[in-house]
């Protein structure tokens, strides 16, 4: 999958699309991460959620792993509009299927509307590899869409949900078919769900998790 070609446009997507959700979910938690120092965050794309976290933690160490150059680009550019300062964060522009984190460096780690791009064969090699630079009580901050379990929202969610997953697989040849919801694969690397929030009818969700000692 590639996100040059959708980089460009990504944010005004997005308002079109969803208007202020996804940045509702996205920063759901932030006030949360007070005691984090060291942020990972993963597929950030155009740098919306890492801009509210650059201001609100001004302390932090922040790393992004990002596989679009044009999405980086974006970020940066948000940045520099923002006033902030890009030497602040690491941009690495890196696969996260495989690229390996500093074992133990991370005790925040933030994937929006990210988890949801993979399917369930490559969402059980990422979620581990990621999990592994956490430190043990390390929290997880995510956003992703869903799938209600009955009624009209569920019957509404799919129907977004089929034409945001033709359309994402049109522009960047998305790997994921469909939703996996990652609860399983979380808890397995050691994480329990703190909070979750719905947004939209249970459209999306924001979830609070954290690594748990053994
Ligand atoms: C649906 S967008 C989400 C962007 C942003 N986090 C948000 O909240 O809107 C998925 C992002 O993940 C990035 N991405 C996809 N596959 C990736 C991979 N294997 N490694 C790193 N980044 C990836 C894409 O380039 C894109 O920026």
């Amino acid at each position: 999958m590639n996100f040059n070609r959708l980089a460009a446009h990504y944010h005004w997507l997005e308002l079109a699309f969803a208007g202020g959700l996804m940045q509702r979910c996205r920063t759901a938690f932030l006030a949360r991460t007070a005691p984090c120092r060291s942020a990972l965050l993963v597929g950030e794309g155009t740098g919306r959620f890492l801009v509210e976290l650059l201001r609100a933690r001004p302390g932090m160490e922040v790393t992004c792993v990002e596989h679009s150059a044009g999405m980086i680009a974006q970020a940066r550019r948000r940045l520099h509009a923002e006033n902030l300062n890009p030497d602040r964060v690491q941009f690495l522009a890196a696969d996260a299927l495989t690229w390996t984190p500093p074992a133990g460096k991370f005790d925040l780690v933030v994937t929006n509307f990210f988890l949801d791009c993979f399917p369930p064969d490559q969402l059980r090699q990422l979620i581990p590899r990621i999990a592994a630079g956490t430190t043990p009580s390390a929290l997880w901050l995510l956003a992703d869409f869903r799938l209600p379990e009955h009624g009209w929202r569920r019957w509404r969610a799919a129907g977004i949900l089929a034409v945001l997953y033709l359309a994402f697989k049109l522009t960047t040849a998305l790997s994921a078919r469909w939703l996996t919801p990652p609860d399983d694969l979380l808890q397995h690397a050691g994480f329990q769900l703190v909070e979750r929030r719905l947004a939209s009818f249970g459209l999306a969700h924001a979830d609070l998790w954290q690594r748990a000692s053994p």
